[in-house]
């Protein structure tokens, strides 16, 4: 919920704290941004050019998420998110509908969680993702709506990364855990259906983008095959980059021609980081919080 996460968001006009008054989120300079209805709150600083994923491929991403085909990748992001300090709080950069957010919360004991997203029907969805949990609406190109070293874990699955706006909520000992796909990833679905091919040099350029604020600690390729029916490639496609480019009628009729179930591998890696300030060990105590 909102109100729980209020130690950890800043006002994204003069990063001051925020409070809650009623129904909304105000500063002490005044700013203040109304909560939605559907639970989350738009931090813009201003309007963004990005909208994010649209009110399709959120359900679908939705209905791919919730039949457990991901349970690897989802577990191996809780398993790398997994923190040895008490209570700690999780951020996910880029959270859409709030699925692996939600599981690392599961797996962490009094973790507290923030979801930010560009998409309305993102923040809309990951603000019931869990009871831990608040929604923000956010750009991740912009200074995030987040104080200074609030944050123990921070996440970026299949997501948009900002290597400063990562490292800067970071506290000193905090982790940042990526997950990205690999070439292999959906490979008997990207030349049929004419999917978003993945970078041969995607993990290096993740590595080439971060280096400069984070030191890898770990790496490891999560690989495993999913047996899928027609509605399923629908859903995986659908909420994918490639829904974007893509003629509902000509995909359809494409999906209708493969064989069903089909025998569809995922592949992705998933890293973790920590800041290279805290590894040359000029850092400040986690606890220097608000
Ligand atoms: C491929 S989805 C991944 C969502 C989630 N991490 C998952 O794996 O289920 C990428 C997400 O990034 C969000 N996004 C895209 N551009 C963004 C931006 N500029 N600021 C914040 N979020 C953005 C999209 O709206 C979308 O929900
Ligand atoms: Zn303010």
């Amino acid at each position: 919920m909102l109100s729980d996460a209020l130690d950890v968001l800043a006002c994204p006009l003069c990063a001051g704290a925020l409070e809650l008054d009623g129904r909304t989120l105000a500063c002490a300079l005044g700013h203040r941004f109304d909560v939605a209805r559907q639970g989350y709150v738009s931090l813009l600083a201003a309007p963004t050019k990005f909208s994010g994923d649209s009110a399709d491929m959120i359900a679908a991403r939705e209905r791919f998420l919730g039949s457990g085909h991901f349970a690897p990748l989802i577990d191996a992001v809780a398993a790398a998110a997994g923190s040895a300090s008490a209570g700690p709080v999780v951020l996910e950069v880029g959270a859409g509908t709030g699925h692996y957010l939600a599981a690392v919360l599961d797996s962490v004991p009094d973790a507290r969680g923030v979801g930010i997203d560009v998409s309305k029907y993102a923040a809309r969805r990951a603000a019931r993702c869990h009871a831990r949990a608040a929604s923000v609406l956010a750009d991740v190109w912009d200074r995030l709506p987040v104080r200074d070293g609030a944050v123990d874990v921070a996440l970026s699955v299949f997501a948009p990364r900002n290597a400063a706006e990562l490292q800067r909520p970071l506290a000193p000992r905090g982790v940042l855990v990526v997950l990205t796909p690999t070439t292999g990833h959906l490979r008997q679905l990207v030349d049929g259906l004419g999917l978003v091919h993945v970078d041969e040099r995607k993990s290096q350029r993740l590595d080439e983008t971060l280096s400069g604020r984070f030191e890898r600690l770990e790496r490891r390729r999560v690989e495993f095959s999913m047996t899928l029916s027609h509605n399923d490639v629908e859903a995986v496609v659908a909420m994918g980059p490639s829904a974007r480019h893509l003629d509902t009628k000509r995909r359809a009729e494409a999906i209708a021609a493969l064989p069903e179930p089909l025998r569809v591998d995922a592949s992705a890696e998933v890293a973790v980081y920590r800041r290279r300030d805290a590894a040359a060990g000029d850092v400040q105590p986690a606890q220097t919080r608000s």
